[in-house]
């Protein structure tokens, strides 16, 4: 489903009403929400918390996921994504921060770094997987972390970061010689597993990559592409995210 709304805020009403439709579908209490960072779901975490103050949600007892985190930022770094979806989702919407889940990116070193993918895959199983997952899109159609090339199967593991990822990601840093060069992302197979997928993009910046994946071939060259595979998928977009479609 692709609903176009004439700006960001309309785009970020339509996704919360997505996410919200979505958990009230699960049979499975507490419900499980997969989170992306970004700047693209902002409006619509904060669209989360309204719902919550106007007493239609309620994520006291809903689980987070993380889609992703960087290697090598000492725990506490602000910019690291637990920080970022503490401050941004948790701090809004309310959802607990012993229920938010986040790969565990605080080694360097590999087979550290295997395990903790492994064991994110696993607690993402025992919670019962994931019912609704925020999602943003890169602008060269990466999602998560799962940059061009990634397998269309894959799961929980280390990427490197793209050279055009770690600049688009610069301005969260003092510099781009301090964005990290690693990451643990879901797999685009991970991703593909959770109930439903809402995708939130906006701005023109994202019309080739938004184009490329909900009308282009399915590839590992665009991951987003993934999208066209899963059978709940609803995509909301602003008239500038929507202009190459
Ligand atoms: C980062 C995140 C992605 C996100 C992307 C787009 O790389 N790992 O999950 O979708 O940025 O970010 P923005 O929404 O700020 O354009």
């Amino acid at each position: 489903e692709i609903l176009v709304s004439p700006d960001p805020e309309q785009t970020a009403a339509r996704a919360a009403e997505a996410v919200l439709a979505g958990l009230d579908r699960s049979s499975r209490r507490p419900s499980v929400l997969g989170l992306a960072t970004g700047s693209s779901p902002l409006g619509l975490y904060r669209e989360l918390g309204r719902a919550v103050a106007a007493g239609r949600a309620d994520f006291s007892t809903t689980h987070g996921v993380a889609l992703d985190e960087y290697v090598g930022l000492p725990p506490g770094h602000p910019e690291g994504y637990r920080q970022v979806l503490l401050r941004e989702v948790c701090d809004v919407v309310g959802l607990a921060p012993d229920r938010l889940e986040v790969p565990d990116g605080s080694s360097t070193d590999g087979a550290a770094l295997e395990a903790a993918a492994a064991a994110y895959e696993q607690r993402i199983r025992d919670l019962g997987g994931v019912d609704v997952q925020v999602l943003g899109i890169g602008a060269n159609g990466h999602l998560g972390f799962n940059e061009p090339g990634s397998a269309l199967t894959s799961r929980t593991r280390v990427k490197r970061l793209s050279a055009r990822t770690r600049r688009d990601n610069a301005r969260f840093f003092r510099g781009l010689d301090d964005v990290p060069t690693h990451c643990l992302t879901q797999g685009l197979g991970t991703i593909l597993g959770a109930r439903r997928l809402v995708l939130v993009a906006t701005g023109d910046a994202k019309a080739d990559a938004v184009a490329a994946a909900l009308e282009g071939p399915l590839t590992a060259s665009v991951p987003a592409s993934v999208l066209q595979w899963h059978a709940d998928t609803v995509v909301c977009l602003d008239e500038a995210a929507a202009a190459g479609l």
